[in-house]
C-alpha cells in the first residue's frame, strides 16, 4: 500500500492506494473519532462489498443507507434520505459518514457530511476508477438540480480516501474506460511522462492488471492533489482539471445524461480541445494523433455524435452569448503535458474544430 497526502494545512488528509484495503480496519480507525459510523452506498455496490466493509468496522456502532443507483438519483430528494436515516438512527455530531461507491455516492455523501449538524467527518471509499482518480479527491461535493448538474454543493474535504484497487475487478469494462479518460487527462494537462507511460501500458490497464492500475491511480491522485493544494476553491489553476469538459458537457446535454458516460464525453471533448490547440499552432498534428490513438486504445470515443452540428455546439456551449461578452473560457493545450486556460478564442478556428470532430 502507498500513501499520498493532499496538502491543505489543517484540512490535509491521506489517500491510501493498494489492494485488499477493505479489510484494513487499521486504516479507518484513526479517522473515526466517535463511536458512530454511517455507511452510505447504493443498491449495486451494497450486495458486493457492504458486508465486507461492515465486518471491518465491528468496533463501531454502524448504520447503513442504501441509495438507488444512478446519476438520476443524485438530487436533493435522495440526499434527504441520508439525513432522515441519520436522524432516525440518532447520529450525533461525532458521527463519521463513509461513502462506499462511485462518484455519485461520494459526491452525495460528502455533501451530506458537510450539512448534517453543520458538518461531520467523512471518509471516501471510491469503488470506480473515475472516483478513485478524480471525484474522491479535492473536496467538491454536491447534487444536481433539474436546472443544472452539480449546482447545489459545497467544498468539503474528507478525513481520508481509501482507494482499494481490488474493488475494480467487478467494475464493468465500459466504466473502466470512462475512468481512463480522466487518467489520460492528467497526462495531457500536466504530466507528459505519464502520458508516455500510458501509451506503453494502456492494454494492461484495460485488462485490469492490478499493479498497472495501482500505479495509474497513484500518479493521477498525485497530479490532482498537487493542483488542488495550489487552488482548493478553483480561483485559478484548478480550472485546468476541466480539460475537455466544456465540449464534453455539450455532448452530455445533447445526448441526454446516461447515454454517453461522463468519461466518454470528456474523451471526445479532449480531442476537440486538442484539435483547437493544433489549429492555434500550439501542438502538432502528430501530437493530436497520439492523443486520439491512446483514447481509442482505451476504447473511448474520439468523435462527437454525427448528428451534432456546429450550431448545436455553439448553442450548448453558450458560445454566441459568451463570445459576445468575451467570456468563453476554454482549457487548451500549450504542449502535450501542459494546459492553459484562455478566453482568447478565435471563433473561426472553433467552428473548424466543431466541423472536424464529428
Ligand atoms: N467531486 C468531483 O470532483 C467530481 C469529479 C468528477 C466526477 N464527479 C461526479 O462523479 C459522478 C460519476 O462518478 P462515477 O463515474 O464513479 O459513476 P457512478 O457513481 O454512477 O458509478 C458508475 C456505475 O458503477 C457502479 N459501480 C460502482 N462501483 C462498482 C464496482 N466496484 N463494481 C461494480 N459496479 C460498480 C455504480 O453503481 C454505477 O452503476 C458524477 O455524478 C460526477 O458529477 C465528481
Ligand atoms: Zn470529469
Amino acid at each position: 500500500m502507498q500513501t499520498l497526502t493532499v496538502a491543505l494545512g489543517e484540512r490535509s488528509y491521506p489517500i491510501f492506494v493498494g489492494s485488499n484495503l477493505l479489510s484494513r480496519n487499521d486504516l479507518y480507525s484513526p479517522h473515526i473519532h466517535g463511536k458512530q459510523v454511517c455507511i452510505v452506498t447504493n443498491e449495486t455496490v451494497a450486495p458486493i462489498y457492504l458486508d465486507h466493509l461492515k465486518s471491518s468496522l465491528n468496533l463501531f456502532q454502524v448504520s447503513v443507507v442504501v441509495l438507488p443507483d444512478g446519476e438520476a438519483h443524485k438530487n436533493l430528494t435522495t440526499l434527504n434520505e441520508i439525513f432522515t436515516s441519520l436522524l432516525a438512527e440518532k447520529h450525533n455530531r461525532t458521527t463519521t459518514l463513509i461513502a462506499l461507491g462511485g462518484g455519485v455516492v461520494g459526491d452525495m455523501t460528502g455533501f451530506a457530511a458537510a450539512c448534517y449538524q453543520r458538518g461531520v467527518n467523512f471518509i471516501q471509499i471510491p469503488t470506480t476508477l473515475l472516483s478513485m482518480v478524480d471525484s474522491s479527491v479535492g473536496g467538491k461535493t454536491g447534487v444536481n438540480h433539474p436546472m443544472g448538474k452539480n449546482m447545489i454543493g459545497a467544498f468539503y474535504q474528507p478525513q481520508a480516501v481509501i482507494a482499494d484497487i481490488s474493488l475494480l475487478k467487478t467494475l464493468p469494462a465500459r466504466e473502466v474506460s470512462a475512468g481512463l479518460a480522466e487518467v489520460i487527462k492528467y497526462g495531457l494537462i500536466s504530466d507528459a511522462d505519464f502520458f508516455v507511460w500510458l501509451e506503453q501500458n494502456i492494454e494492461l490497464l484495460i485488462g485490469g492488471d492490478e499493479a498497472a492500475l495501482t500505479y495509474a491511480v497513484l500518479r493521477s491522485c498525485e497530479n490532482k492533489a498537487g493542483v488542488v493544494a495550489q487552488d482548493e476553491h478553483e480561483g485559478g489553476i484548478r480550472a485546468i482539471l476541466n480539460l475537455g469538459h466544456t465540449f464534453g458537457h455539450a455532448i452530455e446535454t445533447a445526448q441526454g445524461y446516461g447515454n454517453w458516460l461522463h468519461g466518454e464525453a470528456v474523451a471526445t471533448g479532449m480531442v476537440m480541445a486538442a484539435d483547437l490547440s493544433m489549429r492555434r499552432g500550439d501542438i502538432s498534428k502528430d501530437d493530436l494523433q497520439r492523443i486520439i490513438n491512446l483514447l481509442q486504445r482505451a476504447n473511448l470515443p474520439t468523435k462527437a455524435p454525427a448528428d451534432m452540428t456546429p450550431e448545436q455546439f455553439v448553442e450548448l456551449m453558450g458560445v454566441d452569448k459568451k463570445v459576445l461578452d468575451g467570456r468563453l473560457r476554454l482549457v487548451l493545450l500549450k504542449a502535450l503535458g501542459q494546459a492553459i486556460v484562455t478566453s482568447d478564442i478565435d471563433t473561426m478556428l472553433l467552428m473548424e474544430t466543431f466541423a472536424a470532430c464529428r
